[in-house]
């Protein structure tokens, strides 16, 4: 038997923060930390959509649930948050940068750049960032970057990461991806060499059954599209099963900084976490160090 989220340890006195916690894989964190007695910040864009979260986690008799209102394609929102969060809490122990979108026509967030780099990539390491020093005073801090299978065909565009030309709506969704990864493995190297205990990990779904395909295929697909999705219907998990490599980066003792995680069966798409393969790119500390220069520039812009 694989690791489930019964094997995660109890977190009593733990504050742990999920974005996109109103939705599949993050909805599904927040019931498994929830049970182990954490306090969960659900940290949503949607205020009406994270009260329907919280309502029925509470009717399944959770508590502890906390929502924050978080807009990661708005970098003044992401800054909001982390002071709510220092000025509510003082405290952080799990930072689960869950939230994400695919492969929407191109859009450009608040401070103008693609969604999907935006949002899934700068807006979480703009809060990681922000969120830190909170962490560092706690005993085993983790935060939890939340990749896909899609960083292995993903490619930074170092000239253009907003797709000035030539938008292709799942090849931005693979950049963003891979400089998840990217950016979760060159954040655990700083704080290493900074001596700090606070570990980073990413980890990946596999293919999961949640908002996001149909959320694609409506906001952009195309018959081919729905045809192929449907196609993959029978190898997607569920979003509780998606949602364990992240779980287990976030909580087994076993878990170290650096390390990846994703489903261990058929080819990485499906069952309990493993220990899973890291993109090249990510794997090449000159490729990383180029990409958080880019990026603290463009969030600094
Ligand atoms: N499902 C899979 O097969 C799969 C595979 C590989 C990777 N992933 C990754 O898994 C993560 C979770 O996705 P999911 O599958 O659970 O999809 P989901 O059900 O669509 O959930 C995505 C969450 O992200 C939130 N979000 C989107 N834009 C946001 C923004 N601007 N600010 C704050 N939150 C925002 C959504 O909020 P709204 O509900 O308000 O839109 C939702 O809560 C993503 O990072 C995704 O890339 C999923």
């Amino acid at each position: 038997m694989g690791w489930t989220a019964d094997d995660i340890p109890s977190l009593e006195g733990c504050v742990a923060l999920v974005t996109g916690a109103n939705s599949g894989l993050g909805l599904e964190s927040v019931r498994a930390l929830a049970a182990r007695q954490s306090t969960v910040i659900l940290a949503c864009r949607s205020r009406s959509r994270a009260e329907s979260a919280k309502t029925r986690l509470i009717e399944e008799g959770l508590s502890r649930l906390d929502l924050l209102d978080l807009d990661l394609a708005d970098l003044v929102s992401v800054e909001q948050a982390a002071d709510t969060v220092r000025e509510r809490y003082g405290q952080l122990d799990l930072l689960l940068n869950n939230a994400g979108v695919m492969a929407p026509p191109r859009t450009l967030t608040a401070q103008g750049h693609e969604l999907q780099f935006g949002v899934n990539h700068l807006g979480h390491m703009a809060l990681t960032q922000k969120l830190l020093p909170l962490m560092a005073q706690r005993p085993d801090p983790r935060v939890v970057t939340v990749t896909s299978g899609a960083q292995y065909f993903g490619r930074i565009r170092w000239d253009d990461p907003s797709w000035s030309m030539g938008y292709d709506r799942y090849g931005a969704y693979g950049q963003s991806k891979l400089a998840n990864v990217m950016f979760a493995l060159e954040l655990d190297g700083r704080l290493r060499e900074q001596n700090s205990h606070v570990r980073s990990l990413a980890a990946h779904p596999g293919i999961a059954r949640t908002d996001l395909q149909p959320t694609a295929l409506a906001s952009g697909g195309n018959r081919f599209e729905a045809l192929a999705y449907r196609l993959m219907d029978p190898i997607f998990q569920s979003a509780a099963m998606g949602a364990l490599p992240q779980l287990h980066a976030a909580t087994a003792a076993t878990a170290q900084g650096g390390e990846h995680y994703g489903p261990g069966g058929l080819a990485g798409l499906r069952g309990h976490p493993a220990l899973c393969r890291i993109a090249p790119a990510a794997l090449d500390p000159e490729q990383r160090q180029r990409l958080w220069q880019l990026s603290e520039q463009l969030i600094g812009d």
